[in-house]
């Protein structure tokens, strides 16, 4: 199918998730049937300092394309700079972030403090598409405490967006609540670019149900993805018709060696650990005996020890099943 101007070979998306969405995670997510990986929000600003952590996120594996590279900032005339060496990278599509309700991103004028403004909003997103040959396209908020979409978005679209990604809560509510899958159907009884629904997609049946029952033209997929990259090919059987595979043991397993050897390669050895014991709890999650497994390796600084420690885990799992 295309979104955006790009072909994709599935309606389920991987979502930009900061401190997650590594390259390990997205090429694990593209793999399992990802239609489109997003980067986490990289800062136009910090991209154009060249700062190493930043330069390190937007690193992108030509394995995981398509990708989509999402900018966040407060300054146009940045954006169109940060958009200019976008425009050399291997990606797919830049977003642009304009629903991150952090206090500090807000603070700056970044993030969905632009849902607020929607003059500096649209301005901000023209700076981008007239910068980069890639097409453009805005992940955002409902508002700040009410849907104001009708009052922001066709700005945006007028500047050159060409699809909407709707997590759909108000900025107010944080993570808290419950998303209100009625605002994307609302949004795509009007939008006239694709509209991507995002927010409490828990299993693949939820990734079919929002599909089905909002008309979206795709759906992005958070944190039900952490650990469970799987949760894109279930998703796939399902739209399919086809009954969705299991995860087994060593899927895990082999996933979460292949998670460690990857962000090693990326980040060094320190960086790998750093990440890896989230991910590995991650991969654990809801196997007997995770919650000792998390408690062992919780102190552990060393990746050679988590990775032992991981194997006998698995190890006694395979000899009990
Ligand atoms: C740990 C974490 C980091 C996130 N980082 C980003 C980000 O970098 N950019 C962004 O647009 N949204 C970010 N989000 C929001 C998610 O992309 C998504 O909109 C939200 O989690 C709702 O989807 P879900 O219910 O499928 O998780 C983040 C969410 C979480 C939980």
């Amino acid at each position: 199918m295309q979104l955006a101007g790009i072909t994709i070979k599935s309606p389920f998306v991987a979502a930009p998730l900061a401190g997650v969405s590594s390259p390990p995670f997205r090429l694990l997510a593209a793999r399992a049937g990802a239609g489109l990986v997003y980067t986490e929000m990289v800062s136009a600003l910090a991209l154009l300092r060249r700062q190493p952590q930043t330069v390190r996120m937007a690193r992108v594996l030509p394995e995981e394309r398509p990708v989509a590279l999402q900018l966040f900032g407060q300054d146009p005339e940045d954006m169109a700079r940060a958009a200019r060496l976008v425009a050399a990278m291997p990606v797919d599509l830049v977003d642009v972030n304009m629903g991150c309700p952090a206090r500090k991103v807000r603070r700056q004028g970044a993030g969905s403090a632009l849902l607020d403004e929607p003059a500096r909003a649209a301005e901000m997103l023209a700076a981008v598409v007239e910068n980069c040959p890639q097409p453009v396209t805005v992940k955002l908020r409902l508002g700040y405490q009410r849907d104001t979409l009708e009052e922001v978005l066709p700005g945006l679209i007028a500047a050159g967006a060409k699809a909407v990604c709707l997590h759909a809560r108000t900025v107010v509510q944080g993570f808290g609540g419950q998303a209100d899958w009625s605002a994307i159907a609302r949004l795509k009884s009007w939008c006239p670019v694709p509209v991507i629904g995002n927010g409490d997609v828990r299993s693949a049946r939820d990734a079919l149900a929002m599909l089905e029952t909002t008309g979206c033209d795709a759906v992005m997929i958070g944190r039900a993805a952490m650990g469970d990259p799987w949760i894109f090919s279930r998703a796939n059987d399902l739209l399919a018709g086809r009954a969705p595979a299991g995860v087994s043991l060593a899927m895990r397993r082999a996933a979460l060696w292949e998670h460690a050897e990857l962000a090693r390669q990326l980040n060094g050895e320190g960086g790998a650990v750093h990440f890896l014991r989230q991910f590995m709890m991650w991969y654990a999650k809801g196997l007997p005996g995770a919650t000792e497994f998390r408690r062992s390796a919780g102190p552990v600084r060393e990746l050679g020890e988590l990775l032992r420690l991981a194997g006998e885990f698995f190890d006694r799992l395979e000899q009990a099943a």
